[in-house]
């Protein structure tokens, strides 16, 4: 820190001081500056010196749009609550090593100043690691590009040098946001539930909690946050240790545990789960609000602290989120609605005025009434036969393409999401039918032999295998995607592509080319826009067929309409079905609304907030890149619908058990 900073942060000191009467006397005043400290003797914390206990809701401001922040953080004070958690993701923030970015949704420091604004403190969680179903576990992808054999979450050199630059560049932007300084953040949390990962590397912990201190202060409330089991590999020396838990947990068992690793101080739990996550094509987590509101108040009438995690989930726009890798692989969907109090549309459920009551029995409750639903629109459909095309023919016109004797990974040529179609000749004479063999696909292959689609191989379905028919000197094309890397445990260094060799029979596959396909390229102003303007009325190379062509995928549709003109605020939300489309991505505008995959559940619709629309008369526009199969084939349905009613919990080919096992 130079000089001239030193300046500036010392006025912003002097200016917060508060006035807090002398102990005898209520005519003196002297200065104090604000503080919040653990009280090891009564086992409590301290807020300006009096007894605090937080009741506190986690929203991470990546999955939810910026114009929302302050009407979510409202409905969360309106509820009783006096804080506000949130981690930070690094991957966003570092999207290429040494690129910073904290613009927009991602404006940290603006997010951390709404919630003061509103009146709740903040309860930091800024990793590095996070987990939160988010890709890669919020670690940025790229680490996997620095060395094969990067050991993440351990003093590993490689990684520490990154992690070192990053908190060098994150921990001085919240310095001034501290309680101690004026700002609202009350407490941060070192690493994450790291007793559940077995690199159990002390050092490691260590080092990261003296960064914090030498950044932070060491007067700044430090935690680590556990599951009440795990608790051995994560407590660190010198910080305070909390435990996590949900329902049908003995609170007293569960805080007996926190006690047995941290004897005195507050009892706290940091993730007390009123939901849960979901995975595609398993059931939508269902959490009984009424054993919610019980252990909640067993919780708090043993004056312990509690964050609520999620009391707004939100959405995991974009290529945001992440996978499970338990005995199967599993992918979260596009929804992180967590069956929590707020729902994804940041609508008070009845589990949220059940908690508020209990809430009530313990804090005051603020005397405004609490926010409404915000209005839903039901804008009906949109045409989608408008522009179409090929992603086969397209690919080669929009980007670089890598040569390799074998498969390269995501990681290797550094893009975090998206596609990658992997294409080889045949050079020998293969059996009929021969056996294609891709054991580390990563995670989802559309096979193609000469542009016809043979099959598809599915990580989380364990199919790594298909019989097909290819001979001697046809091209064999496997267009891969990437479902978002592994959040949590052993599984977390999952690079994406294909990142073991392929064979036919037993003959080993050489001399790709590999070709990248990231969707943000479906943004305005990119170079797919231009090409797509360039070639839209020509039936070129591209491969932009008419409508008596049989459509080949994956392929890209595109629609656009105009709000009608009495729409004149963009308060509204609404939510898109894709009734007859498989899975893909979706565009409204330039946002991404995420990924889609009706046919296997539990989400069918995808939430818009209104502030992704344009008002009458511009216009918007939808585009789609469907992976398997659209409504298109069959006229006039090939539309999309935007309706007033989510749909986030249908019909899944696994069951609720195969989801419990290994959650
Ligand atoms: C809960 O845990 C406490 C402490 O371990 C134990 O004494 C008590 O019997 C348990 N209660 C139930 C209902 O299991
Ligand atoms: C959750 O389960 C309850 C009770 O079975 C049911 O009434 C409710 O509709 C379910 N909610 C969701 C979102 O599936
Ligand atoms: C909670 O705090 C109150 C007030 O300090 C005290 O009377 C009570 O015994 C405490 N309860 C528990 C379970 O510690
Ligand atoms: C692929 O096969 C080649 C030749 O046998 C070998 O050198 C290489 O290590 C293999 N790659 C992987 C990822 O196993
Ligand atoms: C792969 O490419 C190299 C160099 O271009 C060439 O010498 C070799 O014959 C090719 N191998 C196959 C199996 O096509
Ligand atoms: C849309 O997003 C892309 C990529 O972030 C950006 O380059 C482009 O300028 C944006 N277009 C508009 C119209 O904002």
């Amino acid at each position: 820190m130079n000089k001239m900073n030193h300046t500036v942060l010392l006025v912003i000191f002097i200016t917060v001081k508060l006035l807090v009467p002398l102990v005898n006397g209520n005519d003196i005043w002297v200065e104090q500056s604000p503080s919040f400290t653990i009280d090891y003797t009564n086992n409590c914390f301290l807020k300006d010196g009096k007894p605090f206990r937080f009741v506190s809701g986690s929203m991470h401001y990546f999955r939810v749009p910026r114009s929302r922040w302050k009407d979510r953080m409202a409905k969360m004070k309106a509820a009783g609550l006096n804080a506000l958690q949130t981690y930070v993701e690094w991957s966003s923030h570092e999207v290429q090593p040494g690129l910073f970015y904290f613009e927009g949704d991602y404006d940290l420091v603006q997010y951390i100043k709404t919630a003061q604004q509103v009146g709740l403190l903040v309860i930091l969680r800024p990793g590095p690691y996070i987990d939160a179903e988010r890709d890669m576990g919020g670690l940025p992808f790229w680490l996997l590009g620095v060395k094969r054999d990067i050991k993440l979450r351990s003093m590993d050199p490689e990684y520490m040098y990154y992690v070192d630059r990053w908190f060098g560049k994150l921990l001085p932007m919240i310095w001034p946001l501290l309680y101690s300084n004026g700002g609202p953040v009350i407490a941060v949390q070192v690493e994450n539930e790291y007793g559940s990962y077995s690199a159990c590397d002390f050092a490691y912990t260590a080092y990261l909690r003296d960064l914090f201190i030498k950044f932070l202060g060491d007067n700044i409330v430090l935690f680590t946050t556990d599951g009440y089991l795990n608790l051995m590999c994560g407590k660190i020396d010198r910080v305070f240790s909390t435990v996590d838990f949900g329902i049908e947990t003995n609170v007293t068992h569960a805080f007996h545990h926190q006690r047995l690793h941290q004897s005195r101080g507050p009892l706290v739990n940091s993730e007390f789960y009123p939901g849960w996550l979901d995975y595609w094509g398993y059931p939508h987590a269902n959490v009984s609000t009424e054993s919610v509101c019980e252990t909640l108040e067993e919780i708090l009438s043993m004056n312990a602290s509690v964050n609520i995690y999620m009391f707004h989930g939100g959405t995991s726009f974009g290529f945001g989120s992440g996978a499970g890798l338990g005995r199967v692989f599993k992918v979260s969907p596009t929804s992180y609605d967590y069956d929590a109090p707020l729902s994804e549309a940041g609508d008070p459920t009845e589990k949220y005025f059940s908690m508020r009551k209990v809430i009530g029995k313990f804090l005051p409750l603020p005397s405004e009434p609490v926010p409404g639903p915000s209005v839903k629109l039901a804008l009906g459909t949109v045409d989608m036969k408008t522009t179409w095309f090929p992603l086969l023919d397209f690919l080669p016109y929009m980007v670089k393409s890598f040569k390799s004797k074998y498969p390269l990974s995501f990681e290797d040529i550094g893009q975090r999401d998206g596609f990658l179609m992997y294409t080889t000749k045949v050079d020998f004479r293969p059996t009929d039918p021969a056996i294609l063999n891709i054991p580390g696909l990563r995670d989802r292959g559309y096979i193609f032999v000469e542009k016809q689609l043979q099959g598809i191989l599915d990580r989380g379905e364990k199919i790594f295998t298909l019989p097909i028919k290819i001979s001697r000197s046809q091209n064999l094309a496997i267009f891969v995607e990437n479902q978002g890397r592994v959040c949590f445990g052993n599984g977390i260094h999952d690079r994406k592509g294909i990142v073991d060799n392929v064979t036919i029979g037993s003959v080993l596959l050489t001399n790709w080319t590999i070709l990248p396909w990231n969707p943000d390229f479906m943004h305005e102003n990119t170079l797919f826009e231009k090409l797509l303007l360039k070639h839209s009325n020509k039936n070129v190379n591209l491969g932009l067929w008419n409508n008596n062509d049989k459509v080949i995928y994956p392929s890209v549709f595109r629609g656009s309409f105009v709000l009608p003109e009495d729409i004149t605020d963009l308060s509204f939300d609404t939510f898109l079905r894709l009734d007859g489309w498989h899975k893909g991505v979706v565009y409204l505008n330039n946002y991404s609304l995420g990924r889609y995959w009706p046919v296997v559940g539990p989400q069918e619709t995808l939430y818009v907030p209104g502030s992704f629309f344009r008002l009458y008369p511009s216009i918007n526009t939808i585009t789609v890149m469907e992976q398997e199969r659209s409504p298109c084939e069959v006229n006039p349905t090939c539309s999309v619908e935007f309706v007033a009613k989510p749909v986030i919990n249908s019909l899944t080919p696994n069951s609720i058990e195969m989801n419990e096992l290994d959650s």
